[in-house]
């Protein structure tokens, strides 16, 4: 009998959220064979939290008059603060008006216009009574124009839900609880993945003459993070195990300025975009004090900065999980709240016992977004492997450079979908898969060896959840929003030994079917090494770019810092080989933001 399942297929792609679930529904529509292989069911991949909705410059709404994928270009390389491709950025704002009709056409419900006067921040806003019925935008950080087209708060799952039903209209296969643990390649090309079935542990191969990752963002490194449980950098770590892929821009990491305090589930920027205000201990509305002209709404690495800073000032609110700031948004009234802002005002209740429409919400910047990942060229081909593609929030593909935009994370997820979705299907139509079943056997062992050695701790008997807590501790202390060189060769130091550690893990527990210590463990060493990743590229880096703020490189620095990091992790090595490349600048030149002045007033001095 043989010691593994064996499924072939033109396409298999590791990863159902909403931009591998886009991929597969564009090969599927073009008659190419696709396996999506998921953690969980489709429908619970992280896509379905995200809240505020997707960018398109749809130029509907009142506020967004005159808007056009120009300017939503330029909105996006200054919110990268000039660290993107722009010929990425120019692609992905062409073509997501266009996705954001498709989604329409496939039944997203979105807020449409609604004619009318009404009154936003103390000004009379006039709907146009010719747009009535058009998709509507609302108000998101760091940009011109209203342009984030939504539904309600509840953007992501409406987008996941839609996608799931054209992916069951189509037939594609889904294997869901099941986990890929490492690819299937000979140092050139990739063909396929070896994986795990979470229910019964089985070990599974997919051949596959393209090998997709879709697996999402890396918050769960921070512990405390808006992801999902599940977002633990999986697709990222396997890529980088190759030796041959590299990780780009790992140290730009993105933290939301509203999580909610102590669960730190996101609390939409919508809610500031509709009106919201942030206030202090004192009740004072303190973002104008610092970004005059876009208050709350500067972009989110500013807004996180700023809200740091003045808690280091002493006006946070003092409570059991450490300072906090206020968000207020009583006064768009209980009709607002309970519909356009309906899911944050039940997370509120349920999570926070409190209510919006009366009470002040208590909200921190927490972990959000990976800018970084699998860095890919503009067709969505992993660097250094042949077959191997990646897109979404899991690649660096790279259009957010080192910050991303509110409501570009959606709009990426299903515009990178329909163009590499298309890249992929005509590079899988003219490629051969010639696999030998010798290099499938040795993936196999490898992987049948490593979860041997667990249980029967040959290595000895390290604890995989104290390792992650220890991992978790170092970044979230040292690598946070603000970063010092002390604080990031502590964090690097620690993340050495750690790596070094994780080679020691042993179970506690007994059985290698529905085992969560079997699953962590597996997963740990690979975590470290993001982590390594985020904390060597962030030491290296002796400039503040975007989310990446250092404390003794205040600003910019384009004459030595217009570089992506690509971070490498050498077969057997045991520390990231960071290397450089230029970032494309081929329309518009590095300049002032329009927000986030004079990189914060070198404002880490006034702890
Ligand atoms: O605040 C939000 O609704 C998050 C949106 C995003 O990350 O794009």
């Amino acid at each position: 009998m043989s010691r593994y399942d064996l499924f072939s297929s033109d396409i298999v792609i590791v990863g159902a959220g909403l931009a591998g679930e886009r991929a597969a529904v564009e090969a599927a529509s073009q008659g190419l064979n696709v396996i999506l292989l998921s953690l969980v069911p489709p429908r619970r991949s992280h896509s379905s939290a995200a809240q505020g909705g997707m960018q398109a410059s749809l130029g509907n709404s009142a506020m967004g008059k005159g808007d056009s994928p120009d300017i939503h270009f330029a909105d996006t390389v200054k919110g990268s603060d000039w660290g993107c491709d722009q010929d990425v950025a120019r692609l992905f704002a062409e073509t997501a008006p266009i996705a954001v009709r498709q989604m329409a056409h496939w039944g997203i419900p979105w807020n449409r216009v609604v004619p009318g006067t009404r009154m936003y921040d103390g000004k009379e806003i006039h709907e146009d009574p010719e747009k009535e019925g058009l998709i509507t935008a609302r108000n998101f950080g760091g940009t011109a124009k209203w342009r984030t087209c939504y539904t309600a708060d509840g953007s992501g799952h409406t987008l996941l839900y839609t996608m799931d039903s054209v992916v069951i209209k189509l037939g594609i296969t889904v294997h869901d609880r099941t986990e890929a643990l490492s690819l299937i390649h000979d140092g050139e090309r990739c063909y396929g993945v070896v994986a795990r079935c979470l229910r019964t542990g089985a070990l599974r191969v997919y051949t596959a003459k393209s090998t997709v990752i879709a697996t999402g963002g890396y918050g769960r490194l921070y512990g405390a993070s808006t992801n999902a449980v599940i977002n633990e950098g999986s697709g990222m770590f396997v890529a980088l195990e190759t030796g041959r892929v590299p990780l780009g821009n790992m140290e730009a990491v993105q933290f939301h300025p509203t999580g909610i305090v102590p669960s730190w589930i996101l609390i939409t920027e919508g809610a500031r975009g509709d009106g919201g205000y942030l206030l202090d201990k004192n009740g004072h509305r303190f973002m104008p004090d610092y970004e005059p002209n876009k208050k709350e709404l500067a972009s989110r690495d500013v807004v996180s900065r700023r809200i740091i800073q003045h808690i280091r000032k002493g006006y946070g609110v003092d409570s059991p999980y450490g300072p906090h700031v206020w968000l207020d948004i009583r006064h768009l009234g209980a009709q607002h709240i309970n519909t356009n802002l309906r899911e944050i005002a039940n997370i509120s209740r349920n999570f926070a016992g409190i209510d919006p429409v009366r009470d002040l919400i208590p909200v921190r910047p927490t972990q959000h977004y990976s800018m970084g990942g699998i860095r890919t060229n503009i067709d969505g081909m992993a660097y250094g492997m042949e077959g191997l593609f990646a897109l979404g929030e899991a690649a660096c593909w790279d259009m957010h450079g080192f910050n991303r935009l509110g409501g570009n994370s959606l709009a990426e997820t299903i515009v990178a979908g329909m163009i590499i979705g298309k890249k992929i299907s005509g590079y899988t139509r003219e490629a051969p898969l010639n696999v030998s079943s010798s290099l499938i056997e040795e993936h196999v062992r490898m992987q049948e060896d490593r979860i041997q050695s667990l249980i029967h701790c040959r290595n000895g008997k390290e604890n995989v959840y104290e390792l992650r807590r220890e991992m978790e501790q170092t970044l979230s202390e040292n690598v946070g929003i603000f970063r010092t060189e002390e604080a990031l060769q502590k964090a690097v130091a620690k993340l050495h030994e750690l790596h070094q550690r994780s080679h020691y893990v042993g179970l506690r527990s007994g059985g290698q079917r529905a085992n969560p210590e079997l699953a962590s463990a597996l997963r740990i060493t690979g975590m470290i090494k993001l982590a390594y990743c985020i904390a060597a590229g962030a030491l290296a880096r002796k400039e503040s770019r975007g989310s990446h703020f250092r404390e003794d490189y205040p600003k910019r620095d384009d004459e030595n810092w217009l570089t992506r990091t690509l971070a490498y992790w050498p077969v057997g090595a045991d520390q990231p080989e960071l290397k450089y490349e230029p970032v494309k600048i081929t329309e518009l030149p590095p300049g002032d933001r329009g927000y986030g002045e004079a990189s914060m007033d070198a404002v880490g001095a006034k702890r």
